[in-house]
């Protein structure tokens, strides 16, 4: 299938073009900056999400869209704001698609968004959603988790905490450090996407993406110590003086967090109980904590781990509409 990926060069969207194309599909990647992507055999398309008239010739030429722009932090000076870069992206996007006749669409959310929204990332996240859902086009939406994995030159979630334990002789977790996180490999998100793209029955259906095991923040924070071999000493600190902290330096692009950041990071990120999964797609799962002590970032082969092999085969379970949607 030819596919129209936007966010190419990001962390979590190299990783679907790179996967895509080793899987057999013919990869139209949008980025501002083409030489920042180093897959080989993509066809690159120079522009930015916000300029429509830049990159609609070549999306219609796809048979399906990737969509994987998003921002974490905003810098309204700058003129990156979460309404711009989720929702008015997002809409430029569906819009054009629909214009074109892309029929096929899949949409890198966030798992959260299912919660009464608290912050202007949900906010837009959840507004984004709603634009896509109200489309006529055949759509997927994805909520990851926290990712992890994917190359070593992007910066992640998991990969700053690590570079900074491994520098500092103490290191804070915020209150009680007992929120959940599910991390999810870069690779299993890479998986849903491509066995979405297989799978009519994933149309209109909204797929939480998160790993097997389930962290506390605190517990996280102990394993990626003890993998890393460092002597960092952990200390709670009370979370008012963080947000403080955060509320302030938060609009400095060298402060690690915002007082949004750490608003989600409180409310935890382990997927919702009743939620259809990646799981029901049986991707094959990569552990957390072999990702950590062996690098392990994906099966294998053949996206059948040795333990499932030896189950016999597995029985492809009906998607079932998630409860509430
Ligand atoms: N990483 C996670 O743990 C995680 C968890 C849950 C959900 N998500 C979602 O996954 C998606 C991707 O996240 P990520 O971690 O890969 O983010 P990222 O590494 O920051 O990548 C963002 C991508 O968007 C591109 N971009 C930004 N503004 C653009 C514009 N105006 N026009 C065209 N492209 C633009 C960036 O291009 P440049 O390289 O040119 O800047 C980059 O390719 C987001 O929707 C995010 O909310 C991520």
């Amino acid at each position: 299938m030819r596919v129209f990926v936007t966010g190419a060069t990001g962390f979590v969207g190299r990783e679907i073009v790179r996967h895509l194309k080793q899987n057999g599909h013919e990869v139209i990647a949008l980025c501002r900056k083409p030489a920042d992507l180093d897959v080989d055999g993509v066809q690159k398309v120079q522009g930015d999400i916000l300029e429509p008239h830049l990159w609609e010739p070549q999306l219609r030429e796809a048979e399906a869209c990737v969509h994987c722009i998003g921002i974490l932090r905003a810098f309204p000076q700058k003129g990156i704001t979460f309404e711009a870069l989720h929702y008015q992206a997002t809409l430029n996007l569906v819009r054009a698609c629909g214009k074109v006749g892309v029929q096929r669409y899949i949409h890198i959310s966030a798992n959260g968004v299912e919660k009464n929204p608290t912050t202007e990332y949900m906010r837009s996240k959840a507004k984004a959603e709603q634009a896509v859902r109200s489309s006529s086009l055949d759509w997927t939406l994805l909520r990851p988790s926290v990712v992890y994995g994917g190359s070593q030159s992007k910066e992640s979630f998991v990969r700053l905490l690590r570079s900074n334990l491994a520098k500092a002789p103490i290191f804070p977790y915020f209150g009680k450090g007992d929120y959940r996180l599910a991390p999810i490999s870069t690779w299993e998100l890479a998986e849903t996407v491509k066995r979405c793209l297989d799978r009519p029955d994933t149309k209109g259906k909204i797929i939480h993406v998160g790993g097997d095991e389930v962290y506390t923040y605190k517990a996280l924070l102990h394993l990626l110590i003890e993998s890393g071999g460092y002597k960092t000493k952990l200390f709670s600190l009370p979370t008012f003086l963080m947000s403080t902290a955060a509320g302030v330096l938060g609009n400095f692009d060298w402060f690690p967090m915002t007082k949004e950041m750490l608003q989600m990071l409180l409310q935890g990120n382990d997927l919702p109980p009743q939620a259809l999964s990646q799981r029901l797609l049986e991707v094959p799962s990569i552990s957390f904590r072999a990702w950590l002590t062996h690098g392990i970032l994906e099966p294998p082969s053949a996206g059948v781990l040795p333990e499932q092999a030896s189950q016999g085969p597995t029985v492809t379970r009906p998607l079932q509409p998630e409860e509430g949607e």
